[in-house]
């Protein structure tokens, strides 16, 4: 057994399937629900700030397909859910070209599964941690033509990339092989957000490291700004999920305080 597949086997909880459960979806198992409960007990807003960051995203999707991106290259995807990226996207612009990626082979079978017949989007089990054999990727390289503007989506993802150098390293990377008119979308948990400061932080970290394979953290509002070197960030910066751009129809949760979503959100756009 791989030292990856015995970890799964030791922790068979995944920040995937967790996600998908505070979401309300059933692409999860009584191991995923175990801990995601865990959690929701000591912090019974994590499904309202899961929708909060899923409702940023689609936003954000919105507003590149909006501005003219067509190819998506979506980073820690997670499981098929309502307002999947592909959907955003082909609403506006129906041959916009999305490869899913996730370290999580069920995310990616269920991904697969649903995209039966839609030949513009793949779904790729990869590690984000190594860009090269993402940037490499036969069925990446098939969709996507880096020389043309891309938009990279880190969301919720980058903070199970506990360590610094190699969560810079990598967004650095990824971001060097895009094309000018390209995008980096990154949310990602905040340490200045009133979780970070509660006295079950430490613990709500460890059901992640003791029950998944992804152990997680999180970073200041420079912290996340210092992601976007060699881009220029879209108004209004790096921001509260719910205050990135709020349209009509989000969910109104934390709408008296934004710091309770707990989640930086940003766009920029690569120079
Ligand atoms: C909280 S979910 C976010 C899902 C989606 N991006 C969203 O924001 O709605 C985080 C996802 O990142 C994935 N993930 C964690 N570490 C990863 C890595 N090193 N490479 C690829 N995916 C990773 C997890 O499996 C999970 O699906």
């Amino acid at each position: 057994m791989t030292d990856e597949a015995s970890d799964r086997s030791r922790k068979p909880a995944t920040a995937a399937r967790m996600y998908d459960y505070y979401l309300g979806g059933v692409h999860n198992f009584a191991a995923d629900r175990e801990a995601a409960e865990k959690i929701i007990a000591m912090q019974p807003t994590f499904p309202a700030i899961a929708r909060a960051n899923r409702a940023f995203l689609g936003r954000a999707v919105r507003f590149l397909a909006e501005s003219g991106v067509r190819q998506f290259l979506d980073l820690g995807s997670g499981m098929p859910t309502v307002g999947n990226v592909h959907e955003i996207a082909q609403d506006v612009t129906p041959d916009a070209r999305v490869v899913y990626v996730d370290i999580d082979p069920v995310a990616v079978s269920e991904s697969t599964d649903i995209l039966a017949g839609n030949r513009h989007v793949v779904a790729v089990n990869a590690d984000m941690r190594n860009p090269k054999s993402i940037l490499d990727h036969p069925q990446v390289r098939d969709l996507i033509d880096f020389s043309r503007p891309t938009a990279v989506l880190l969301a919720a993802v980058l903070h199970f990339v506990p360590d610094d150098d190699q969560a810079y390293g990598l967004v650095d990377e990824l971001r060097s092989a895009l094309a000018p008119g390209s995008y980096l979308l990154i949310s990602h948990a905040s340490t200045e957000g009133f979780l970070a400061s509660s006295e079950n932080v430490e613990a709500i970290k460890s059901v992640y490291s003791q029950q998944t394979a992804t152990p997680g953290g999180t970073r200041s509002q420079a912290g996340v700004e210092r992601f976007f070197a060699g881009t220029e960030l879209v108004e209004p910066g790096v921001t509260w999920s719910t205050t990135w751009r709020p349209a009509d129809g989000d969910p109104s949760d934390f709408a008296d305080d934004p710091r309770l979503s707990c989640i930086w959100a940003a766009v920029g756009k690569v120079v």
